[in-house]
């Protein structure tokens, strides 16, 4: 079933009733293509910040985009104090505003460390959901903490600590986006997935029925083995992407950090809105290669996609696919969006139903020269090859 299939159809139909000669084409195939790219952020050049790392991207429930990245203060490294960073675009990222730095940690050892963006479709709120001291180094405890935006991502709350209800324990969500279950089971709820300590690692997901008030502690898919220091080729499954399928089932794809098995994804499924996560429901792609990153990845109108650098080895070759079988296999043919340097991405989407919103996925990511976290890009995808 193609995405192509229904826009052929609703092509045909428009060219039909409105708009003959517009429509020339009459079976559309999924053809992706970078329409339109922007840096959004650049170490060092702007503000008190060294390096922005972990891009994160979504629209608010007003089709509002926010990008969001950690402003790393003084180096490049994953502890130390950083800034949230958010930029916001009310033209689908046409244009964006300056730079706002809505959680500050101060002059922290060990800082904040994102997180995942949840949106609330029924009540228009934005969430993030982040950590911090989560690698234990110089404070205690690890707590992992939240703001919220009534507002569509303009002001933003002060931090609330989850972990005086979930427990404190390092879990850092995602990086990448939080769901809002569409479909039953738990229509409604909203799940944060994210993953422990290298001794602690796994999946874990958290989630609220309640519209983020209160969160539970819900799956957890642990490192094998758990709480151990690791070795090379251990069972470790990290950072991690949901998406909600269209048979309301989860699909989570996650970073391999030890590389069992392959140097590809781990892909595993939850059944029940993230409680749970059996290790029956565990698969190894060994088309999606991945150099041990955290991925995007998004599932539109059935078309499931994904990006990362495409390489068993380093961090380079951004890299976009797609499955037209809900992952079981990927197309041959995919985009190259960027050869050089590429680390972290964050694929999201406006599903308004809208003919222009259906064409588009957008695509937020690390991208260097030399190194991969030298800038943050946007890139807006048509999906179709600009064709219609
Ligand atoms: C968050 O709450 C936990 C549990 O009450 C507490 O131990 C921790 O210090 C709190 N963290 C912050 C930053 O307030
Ligand atoms: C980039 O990734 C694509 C898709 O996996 C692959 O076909 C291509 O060989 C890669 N290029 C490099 C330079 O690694």
């Amino acid at each position: 079933m193609g995405t192509g299939v229904r826009v052929s159809v609703l092509c045909a139909l428009l060219s039909a009733v409105l708009c003959p000669g517009v429509c020339v084409q009459t079976s559309l195939q999924l053809d992706p293509l970078v329409y339109q790219e922007q840096l959004l952020w650049v170490g060092g050049a702007q503000g008190h910040v060294n390096t922005f790392r972990i891009p994160l991207l979504s629209f608010t429930p007003k089709g509002s985009l926010l990008a969001f990245a950690e402003g790393r203060k003084a180096s490049a490294s994953d502890v130390g104090a950083k800034f949230i960073a958010v930029r916001r675009s009310t033209d689908k990222g046409v244009s964006w505003s300056k730079t706002t730095f809505i959680v500050d940690d101060g002059t922290q050892a060990n800082g904040l460390n994102l997180g995942s963006v949840v949106v609330d479709e029924e009540m228009g709120f934005v969430i993030l959901i982040y950590s911090i001291c989560f690698y234990d180094y110089q404070c205690e405890p690890p707590s992992t903490m939240m703001v919220k935006s009534i507002d569509d991502g303009v002001t933003w709350s002060v931090p609330k600590n989850l972990s005086e209800h979930l427990g404190v324990k390092s879990f850092c969500p995602g990086p990448g986006l939080g769901i809002q279950k569409r479909i039953e089971p738990k229509k409604g709820r909203l799940i944060v997935c994210g993953h422990g300590t290298i001794a602690g690692d796994g999946v874990f997901c958290i989630y609220s029925d309640d519209h983020g008030e209160k969160w539970e502690n819900g799956a957890a898919l642990k490192s094998i083995p758990y709480n151990q220091n690791k070795r090379a080729l251990d069972f470790s499954p990290d950072e991690c992407q949901p998406m909600e399928m269209l048979d309301g089932s989860i699909v989570i794809n996650v970073r391999n950090q030890n590389r069992y098995h392959c140097r590809c994804r781990i892909v595993v499924r939850s059944l029940d809105a993230g409680e749970t996560l059996p290790v029956d429901n565990l698969y190894f792609d060994y088309t999606l290669v991945d150099p041990v990153v955290a991925a995007g990845a998004l599932q539109k109108e059935g078309v499931l996609y994904f990006t990362n650098p495409s390489s068993e080895e380093h961090r380079v070759n951004l890299t976009l696919r797609w499955s037209l079988t809900d992952g079981k296999s990927w197309e041959n043919k995919a985009l190259q969006i960027w050869p050089g340097p590429s680390g972290y991405s964050c694929i999201t989407t406006l599903n308004s139903g809208s003919a222009e919103d259906r064409k588009y996925i957008f695509v937020i990511y690390e991208k260097g020269k030399k190194d991969y976290f030298e800038t943050i890009s946007f890139a807006k995808i048509h999906l179709y090859g600009g064709k219609v």
